[in-house]
């Protein structure tokens, strides 16, 4: 195992990079081309806007010049300058949008597949502590800020300084003092907006903390607003709901309060800029030093360069938002993996079913053991039983045996291999498990009994359904296999969910089965039917049967009986009945109904 690895990544998902910056270059690796154009095309408008003043100081030394020939011929030059430069800025500016369109959405399409398939090679205990609609959000959100924070560099940051560069070197070649002075104000602005920025986002991310908080009460009032209604708190949900709302009005005022501070900044900055070049371009015309269109062309860039530097401010802010976007999302997903093949892992081949635990010990908490030491061997195509009170342990071994979690210590072996040592697909492939509480895909029913199966026609399907006896109340549905299910599943019954499970894993008849409570939702009637159907299927397959219903089980060849994570009776039902024991006591306590909730 490479479990003291730093970081462990399963094989089949992408090496995405932990650091937010390589992160970006990673999605951006096949796009390296387009960035170049489009940065271009982004130098060639902004050249262009701001080339325009420059073109209009041609015109105006034309119209001032002496009349040696007509107007028209003198400023041809300068009105085609013009007018080029106007049309090149349309040009270039519609196409680099026209490559935005094109790359923008395969860029999120990149991102958001990479994050994917890297989630899904995480942990069921992973799933376990993280909600399935928060990650998917996150997903959506990391692949925009993706986006957002490369439109940043190439729409914003890359054509503004283009602008700046030009405007001070053709200040610079009027008059070296004015292109000085412009040139301190721009340094200084773009680094108080830096500072302001990094100043307002604590502000910012806590506003945006403080939103992502209300959104996440206001899902989880949604959500339960059915508890609410028969609770009949509705209203109790509305003031609840309306104190977080107040909290995010509280934040956002103190953040728009700052931004309104920055923008006092920025008028003043901008007043002082155009009023200061007004000036001192005038006192150098004055003195004979620049001519009349110099003059015009000044007052002009310093109007463009405070129009293109305007909410600098915020653009940083947004950046650093996007860019924090970005580190959350990798924090979240790009963990190490905590269950990977491990190098050169073969694929499991099962040819009896003999499953063999040796040396368990497990806890979810490593300090609060569920099993201590277990050993059990389950013999090829033996069809085992295990009962227990709840929380005895139960799913927790079947869970072990399909390697939702690894052993603290131990092996656990299929026909003599260890798990921990053959890939997990082909694992999953030969274990089927109809879990305690099925849940469906929202899908329709044909594609949800299909699953495990990727080549069956429909009559294998029709087949399946039937022998778990889903067929009568999917055929008095409006559509039949094409019924759409509802998240999870919500649309049907626990009983028929059940059932579809059945069928699902009947079609995939894989060599070992694991049932855990897989017809505790059907009626008794139902269930004896498809329990006959389940003994059938089961055929020589190796059998794990978890009941709280002990009839269910009571014919199996064997069964296991658990307590606080020890196996503390093992045997025939008959023989246990005899050894009058705790299977004894279950059995008698329940008469062939339930196990009784705790022991007495
Ligand atoms: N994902 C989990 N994280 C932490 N502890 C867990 C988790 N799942 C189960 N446990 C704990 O492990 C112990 C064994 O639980 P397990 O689900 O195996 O019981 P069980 O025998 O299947 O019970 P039931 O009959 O109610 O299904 C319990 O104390 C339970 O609280
Ligand atoms: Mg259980």
């Amino acid at each position: 195992m490479s479990k003291n690895n730093a970081f462990q990544r399963a094989t089949d998902a992408p090496a995405l990079p932990t650091r937010t910056i390589k992160f970006i270059l990673y999605c951006l690796a096949n796009f390296h081309g387009w960035i170049v154009l489009i940065a271009l095309l982004e130098t060639g408008q902004a050249a262009g806007s701001i080339l325009v003043p420059y073109a209009i100081k041609a015109i105006m030394d034309g119209v001032t010049q002496g009349a040696t020939v007509s107007m028209l011929e003198r400023l041809q030059g300068p009105l085609l300058l013009l007018a080029g430069l106007n049309v090149a800025e349309i040009i270039f500016s519609r196409a680099s949008g026209a490559l935005l369109i094109i790359m923008g959405p395969r860029l999120r399409q990149r991102t958001s597949k990479a994050l994917y398939a890297y989630l899904q090679y995480h942990s069921p205990r992973y799933f376990g502590s993280h909600f399935a609609g928060a990650l998917a959000h996150r997903i959506s959100e990391t692949a925009m800020s993706v986006n957002h924070t490369v439109w940043s560099v190439l729409f914003d940051f890359w054509p503004i300084l283009i602008t700046f560069a030009v405007s001070i070197a053709l200040l610079l070649n009027v008059h070296q003092g004015l292109g000085l002075a412009v040139a301190g104000w721009v340094f200084a602005y773009v680094s108080l907006s830096y500072w302001l920025a990094t100043r307002c986002q604590p502000y910012a991310q806590s506003y945006a903390a403080t939103r992502s908080q209300v959104n996440g009460k206001m899902v989880d009032s949604v959500t339960n607003i059915l508890n609410a209604k028969l609770f009949a708190r509705l209203k109790f949900e509305r003031d609840y709901l309306d104190g977080f709302l107040e909290t995010e009005v509280q934040a956002a005022r103190r953040t728009f309060w700052y931004m309104e501070r920055v923008r006092w900044f920025q008028f003043i900055a901008a007043a002082l800029l155009k009023v200061g070049t007004v000036y001192y371009a005038l006192m150098l015309w004055d003195s004979g030093l620049i001519g009349v269109g110099d003059f015009t062309m000044s007052v002009g860039l310093a109007l463009l360069v405070i129009s293109d530097a305007r909410n600098l401010t915020r653009r940083f802010l947004e950046f650093f938002e996007y860019v924090g976007n970005i580190a959350n999302g990798l924090d979240t997903i790009v963990q190490p993996h905590e269950i990977v093949d491990v190098a050169g892992a073969l694929p499991l081949q099962i040819t009896q079913g003999r499953i063999e635990f040796r040396n368990i010990c497990f806890g979810y908490d490593p300090q609060r053991p569920v099993f201590d030491n277990l050993n059990v061997v389950i013999e090829p195509g033996q069809r085992v039983g295990l009962v227990g009170f709840s929380g005895s342990g139960k799913s927790t071994f079947v869970g072990l045996m399909l390697r939702n979690f690894e052993p603290q210590s131990g092996q656990i072996l299929i026909d003599g291999m260890d798990i921990q040592q053959v890939l997990q697909d082909s694992l999953h492939e030969q274990v089927s498990l109809i879990p305690q509480d099925p849940s469906l895909f929202h899908r329709s029913l044909k594609e949800n009994i299909a699953y495990g199966r990727v080549d069956v026609d429909d009559a294998a399907i029709q087949k399946a359904a039937k022998m778990a006896h889903a067929d009568d109340f999917i055929d008095a549905m409006p559509e039949g296999y094409a019924s759409l299910v509802g998240e999870r599943g919500v649309k049907l019954s626990g009983g028929q969910r059940q059932r579809i499970a059945i069928a699902r894993v009947m079609l995939k008849d894989a060599p070992i089965l694991i049932l855990d409570e897989a017809t505790s939702s059907l009626d008794s009637v139902t269930e004896k039917t498809i329990q006959e159907n389940l003994d059938r299927a089961m055929g020589c397959k190796t059998v794990i049967a978890i009941a709280h219903r002990l009839s269910t089980i009571a014919h199996l060849d064997r069964i296991l009986v658990f307590d606080q994570g020890r196996i503390v009776e093992d045997g025939g039902h008959e023989q246990l009945l005899a050894q009058q024991g705790f299977y004894h006591r279950l059995w008698t306590m329940q008469a062939g109904g339930f196990l009784p909730e705790e022991a007495s």
